[in-house]
């Protein structure tokens, strides 16, 4: 595993963001596995910028995000799907037929997991997967327990996820969707290559248990160690426990 530390935020962001550019630039057939959350919006404004510098084409790529609110729909400003329109899609030049979010409204959440298990595997797999951590250890949504073997499935909330992600729900975790769809462990582990990226004080507890604490289904987290090709980039203070 290549653990990167940087003297700030913006910083462990920008190689983060290259490490992305290189994807999309040099494989012919990029494509990503994406996450959302706070930590992801600066990565995708530095994408943006880069593409509006003409250094940066997304017509050949192709991307998978990792999860979405169950009962949220598209135009729904909560969903997933609606953050990614927000801080990626809409500025670069990617069309619908080159996006994948799992659909949290389908009639049937299990087909529709399937069905993006499938999408993933005629794509070619996941070149690079980009991820966050949250306060439960989860990666995409995967709560404990969650096995390293898991696929893409639907998912409870854990409470901690839920306070943790109200931000968006005018601070009401109870207005937070009690289940999401998201890809497996399973899943994420046979992306080619894994970004796993953590940034401030409030991260540091479970930056180091995902690194350092034993290898368990209760911190999905930890699964990361199992990846030949792995890159965690951490600001000083997300590795201050590390
Ligand atoms: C959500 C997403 C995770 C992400 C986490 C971290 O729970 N489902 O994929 O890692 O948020 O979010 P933040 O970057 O806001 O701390």
């Amino acid at each position: 595993m290549n653990i990167i530390v940087t003297d700030s935020p913006e910083q462990a962001f920008r190689k983060a963001a290259d490490m992305i550019a290189c994807e999309v630039l040099y494989n012919p057939h990029p494509v990503l596995g994406l996450a959302t959350g706070r930590t992801m919006e600066s990565i995708y404004r530095l994408l943006v910028k880069q593409y509006e510098a003409s250094d940066l084409d997304f017509a050949a790529t192709t991307s998978f995000n990792l999860d979405e609110y169950v009962g949220l729909s598209a135009t729904d400003p909560n969903s997933y799907r609606y953050y990614m329109q927000e801080h990626l899609f809409e500025h670069v030049n990617m069309s619908t037929s080159q996006i994948h979010v799992p659909n949290g409204i389908a009639a049937d959440l299990d087909l529709e997991c399937a069905r993006y298990e499938a999408a993933i595997e005629k794509a070619g797999g996941i070149g690079l997967q980009l991820l966050g951590i949250g306060e439960t250890g989860h990666i995409g949504f995967n709560e404990p327990p969650s096995a390293f073997n898991s696929r893409t499935r639907v998912v409870h909330l854990d409470e901690i996820t839920r306070r943790q992600n109200s931000g968006m729900f005018g601070n009401d975790p109870t207005r937070v969707p009690e289940h999401a769809l998201t890809m497996g462990v399973g899943t994420i582990l046979e992306a080619r290559k894994l970004l796993l990226v953590a940034v401030g004080k409030g991260k540091a507890a479970i930056v180091d248990d995902a690194l350092n604490g034993p290898l368990n289904e209760n911190v999905s987290a930890t699964a990361i160690r199992l990846h030949q090709d792995c890159t965690v980039i951490l600001d000083n203070a997300a590795a201050s426990i590390w």
